[in-house]
């Protein structure tokens, strides 16, 4: 590993000791290795210099008059949760002596009388240690959050997998359900018409018992509801096969086309077809206010541009209040760019968080299931294809503007 030794200057090391002397002459071995030192001529001293700031390491002497080494020590762990590297110094060097101030947790035991050269070597390598330790932790949690990350998009991919074989089943039957409802409209129309007509040439040939009889069928099995009720029903199906028609469709076309080649395309439809599928999957009452003059052509892949505009404009539907609101969409094609801007009059987004939103994992909608990666994953479909982006928000309204460049 390549440890980057952390510069002594930023180091503070605190020595604690009650005789002066020692104090005097290990701050001067340590200061002429430029770390910052501090003393402390005895154990409570040295307890409040750790409480307002925890050193990087800490000499401590074992034997000392109020509270002694070992007793400083495990009162520090007590009181500071992040641990530093403690050495004792001390002149009783019997095996005992030194097992208890390892067992204690302690780095490190100098003999005294000391050596300078030790001192500073042994004070170097544990500063050094420390630092490695820290670049590990450091590793350990990018790493973990390589990990989560790579879990999140792996679940993400075969999410994506399976609705795209979903949407692939479901398309011929839902053709044939659409179809079906509505022949379904017209033949019960027809059925119900046939129906009337009957009863009409019955009521001509003027057999009134017969028709009292109809007409007490008619009544006991409430036939005049049913007529209508089987056209209303018809008509409810065939709307909400079409609808699902339509948005199966849309997906199967936009988000699930496994194009490799980037396509000429004008931005409008898949504007279009983007606000479709949310206004579809939305129960919210809004509207949609679309001033589409975009007549160039973009040249991308299409199906990234349609995750862009279908991320943005579903935050847009999210953000406005259930009973409502309004989301503005408008496009426009000057000077070789293609502007597009997305606006809604929802909550808004607060200053401070504006920042954060593009970070994988930020989201204000957890408890509706909101996962956060919605807006990183559009922030580098944009990079990809080279646009610009900003977001304008203040409570009550917010705005995406992207600049894509129409050169080739
Ligand atoms: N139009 C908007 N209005 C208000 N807040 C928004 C808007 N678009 C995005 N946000 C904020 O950005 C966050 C992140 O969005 P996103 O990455 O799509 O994740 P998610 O939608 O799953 O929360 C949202 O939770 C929301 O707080
Ligand atoms: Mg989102």
């Amino acid at each position: 590993m390549n440890a980057q030794v952390t510069n002594p200057l930023s180091q503070e090391i605190l020595i604690v000791d009650d005789n002066p002397e020692n104090l005097r002459l290990l701050s001067q071995i340590l200061e002429e290795e430029d770390y910052k030192v501090r003393i402390s001529k005895s154990g409570h001293q040295a307890l409040k210099i750790i409480e307002k700031k925890t050193p990087d390491l800490m000499l401590l002497d074992i034997m000392m008059p109020d509270l002694d080494g070992f007793e400083v020590y495990e009162e520090v762990k007590k009181r500071i949760d992040k641990p530093f590297p403690v050495i004792f110094i001390s002149a009783m060097n019997f095996v005992k002596q030194k097992l208890k101030a390892f067992q204690s947790g302690a780095v490190d035991y100098i003999e005294k009388p000391f050596y300078v050269e030790e001192v500073k070597a042994r004070v170097k390598s544990h500063l050094t240690i420390e630092d490695q330790k820290r670049e590990l932790e450091l590793k350990n949690l990018e790493l973990k959050k390589a990990k989560e990350k790579l879990k999140q998009a792996e679940r993400f991919a075969l999410i994506g997998e399976i609705t795209a074989k979903v949407t692939h089943e479901i398309n011929n039957p839902i053709n044939f359900i659409s179809l079906g409802a509505q022949s379904m409209v017209q033949e019960s129309q027809e059925v119900t018409r046939m129906c009337d007509q009957v009863y009409n040439i019955i009521k001509s040939t003027a057999n009134k018992e017969l028709l009292e009889e109809i007409d007490r069928a008619y009544e006991q099995s409430e036939f005049a509801e049913t007529k209508e009720g089987l056209i209303e029903i018809s008509n409810h199906v065939n709307q909400g096969a079409k609808r699902v028609g339509k948005l199966i469709g849309n997906l199967k076309q936009n988000l699930i086309s496994n194009a490799k080649e980037k396509a000429l395309f004008n931005p409008n439809k898949s504007i279009e077809e983007a606000c479709e599928i949310v206004e579809m999957l939305s129960n919210k009452n809004f509207r949609m206010k679309k001033d589409l003059k975009a007549e160039c052509e973009l040249l991308t892949f299409e199906q990234n541009f349609f995750q862009i505009l279908l991320n943005i404009i579903k935050n847009a539907e999210e953000a406005i209040p259930d009973q409502g609101g309004e989301l503005t969409l408008s496009s426009r094609c000057k000077q070789n760019l293609l502007h597009i801007t997305i606006g809604d009059n929802g909550q808004g987004i607060k200053e401070k968080e504006i920042g954060k939103i593009f970070a994988p994992s930020y989201t204000t909608k957890k408890k509706q299931g909101g996962t956060g990666l919605g807006l990183a994953i559009t922030k580098e479909l944009l990079n990809e294809v080279g646009a610009n982006f900003d977001v304008e928000s203040k409570m009550g309204k917010t705005r995406f503007n992207l600049t894509f460049d129409l050169a080739r």
